[in-house]
C-alpha cells in the first residue's frame, strides 16, 4: 500500500454511455497512433461502428497545444458514438492545462495513456514508463479526477517489466475513482507479441468498482465472446484486428443478438482497401508515401488473405497506386476467390511487420 492512499475514494464511478444496442456489452476501437485518425474512423463506421472511440494520443508537455489533426476526430466524429481524448504526459500542471483546453469540445472523457512501449516514450517516464511509479500515477489521477468533468478513463498494461506493482496500481485506480479501465494484458516490455495474461484482467475486474475493457489479441467475434466470458470483463477493446477486419464490431453486436453474422468476402475486402486508400490519400503528398502509408494497414489485412503470405510479400513491394491495386485485384478478385469469405482469424505463421506496430515508436514527445 503506498503511503498517500489513506482516504476512501469519494463517490462511485460514473456510468458509461449506452452501447449502440441497449443491453449489449460494449466494444471500443483501441487508440492507435497513425491509424485511428478521422479517415479510419469513417471507414470503420461505414462497416459498423464500435461503441466507443479513443483518439490517438495528444502529447502533453510544457509547450504542447491540442493537435488539430487529432482534434478533428472529435469535432468531425462521423458517428453518434462517444470519443475519449487520450493524453500522454506526466507533468501535473501541463496535464491540467490540457484538460482545460478540452472544455469546449464534445468528448466522453479523458483517457490517460499508461501503456506506450516505445523506448523513446517510456524513457521520458510517460506512457508505459509511468507504470514503474504508482505513486506518481496516483498524483496525476488525483488531479485528473478533480479537473475532468466527464469520464476519467485509464488505458494501461499490467506492468513495466513484470507485474510487481499490479496490486498497488489497482489500489491507485480504486482510490482515484476512475470511471473506466482498459487493460492491455501484457507488460510494456512484452511489446505486442508476448502471450497476453488474461488472469490480470480477471483480477482487475474483481478488484475495481468501475468497468474494465479487456484489450490484447481479441482477434474475432468468437474470441471477443470467449475472452469476455473467461475474464468477466465489461467489454472488449480491439486494435489490430479491427484493421484486419473492420466489420468486427458489427459482428460482435450480431453474435450478442443471436443474429446472422455478416461474413465479409474477399470482394468486400477489396472494396474496403479502395475505401481506405481514398480516405487516407493526401493528394499533396508523393504517391509513394501514400502507398507506403497503405502498407501499414495492409500488413494487418494481409494476415487473413492467403495462408502462404503471397499477398503480403507482393504488396510490400508495390511502389505506385496502380501496382498496389493490381496486386489486390490479383489476389482478391481475379484469383476467382472473390466470393470466398475473409478468414476470420489471421492465418497461422503470418505476422505483420514489426514496423507496422511502431507508428507508436516514431512519435515525438516534445
Ligand atoms: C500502430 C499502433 C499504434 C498504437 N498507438 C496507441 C496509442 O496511441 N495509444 C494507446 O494507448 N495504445 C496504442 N497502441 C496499442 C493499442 O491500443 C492496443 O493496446 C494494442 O494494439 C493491443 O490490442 P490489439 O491486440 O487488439 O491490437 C497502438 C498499437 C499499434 C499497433
Amino acid at each position: 500500500m503506498i503511503s498517500s492512499l489513506k482516504s476512501k475514494p469519494n463517490g462511485s464511478p460514473k456510468p458509461l454511455p449506452h452501447s449502440m444496442v441497449r443491453g449489449q456489452w460494449p466494444t471500443a476501437l483501441a487508440p492507435m497512433q497513425d491509424v485511428t485518425a478521422l479517415p479510419f474512423m469513417k471507414v470503420v463506421a461505414r462497416r459498423g461502428s464500435p461503441d466507443f472511440f479513443f483518439t490517438e494520443f495528444f502529447r502533453v508537455h510544457a509547450h504542447s497545444k491540442l493537435d488539430d489533426e487529432i482534434l478533428s476526430s472529435i469535432t468531425e466524429n462521423p458517428t453518434e458514438q462517444p470519443v475519449f481524448a487520450q493524453l500522454i504526459g506526466e507533468n501535473i500542471e501541463d496535464l491540467k492545462r490540457t484538460v482545460c483546453d478540452f472544455q469546449d469540445y464534445s468528448i466522453a472523457g479523458i483517457d490517460l495513456n499508461l501503456g506506450c512501449p516505445a523506448p523513446r516514450v517510456f524513457k521520458k517516464n510517460v506512457g508505459g514508463g509511468l507504470l514503474r511509479s504508482p505513486k506518481q500515477i496516483f498524483e496525476i489521477l488525483k488531479m485528473l479526477r478533480e479537473e475532468v468533468v466527464g469520464l476519467l478513463s485509464v488505458k494501461m498494461r499490467i506492468g513495466f517489466e513484470d507485474d510487481r506493482y499490479f496490486d498497488e496500481l489497482m489500489e491507485v485506480m480504486i482510490e482515484s475513482n476512475i470511471d473506466l479501465l482498459s487493460l492491455h494484458a501484457r507488460t510494456v516490455l512484452g511489446g505486442y507479441r508476448s502471450t497476453p495474461s488474461y488472469s490480470h484482467v480477471t483480477k482487475a475486474v474483481e478488484a475495481l468498482p468501475c468497468p474494465v475493457l479487456l484489450n490484447g489479441n481479441v482477434t474475432s467475434f468468437n474470441s471477443a465472446v470467449d475472452l469476455k466470458e473467461l475474464t468477466g470483463a465489461h467489454g472488449v477493446m480491439i486494435g489490430r484486428s479491427a484493421i484486419r477486419n473492420p466489420w468486427i464490431f458489427r459482428q460482435i453486436r450480431e453474435i450478442q443478438a443471436r443474429d446472422t453474422i455478416f461474413q465479409p468476402t474477399l470482394a468486400d475486402v477489396y472494396h474496403y482497401i479502395e475505401d481506405l486508400y481514398d480516405s487516407l490519400e493526401k493528394p499533396e503528398v508523393d504517391e509513394r508515401k501514400n502507398v507506403n502509408r497503405m502498407k501499414k494497414f495492409l500488413n494487418f489485412i494481409g494476415l487473413s488473405v492467403d495462408a502462404d503470405g503471397k499477398f503480403l510479400h507482393q504488396m510490400r513491394r508495390a511502389q505506385t497506386r496502380k501496382e498496389l491495386f493490381y496486386i489486390c485485384d490479383t489476389h482478391l478478385i481475379q484469383s476467382g476467390r472473390c466470393d470466398e469469405f475473409l478468414n476470420i482469424e489471421p492465418y497461422d505463421g503470418l505476422v505483420a511487420r514489426p514496423s507496422s506496430e511502431s507508428g507508436y515508436s516514431r512519435c515525438k514527445l516534445g
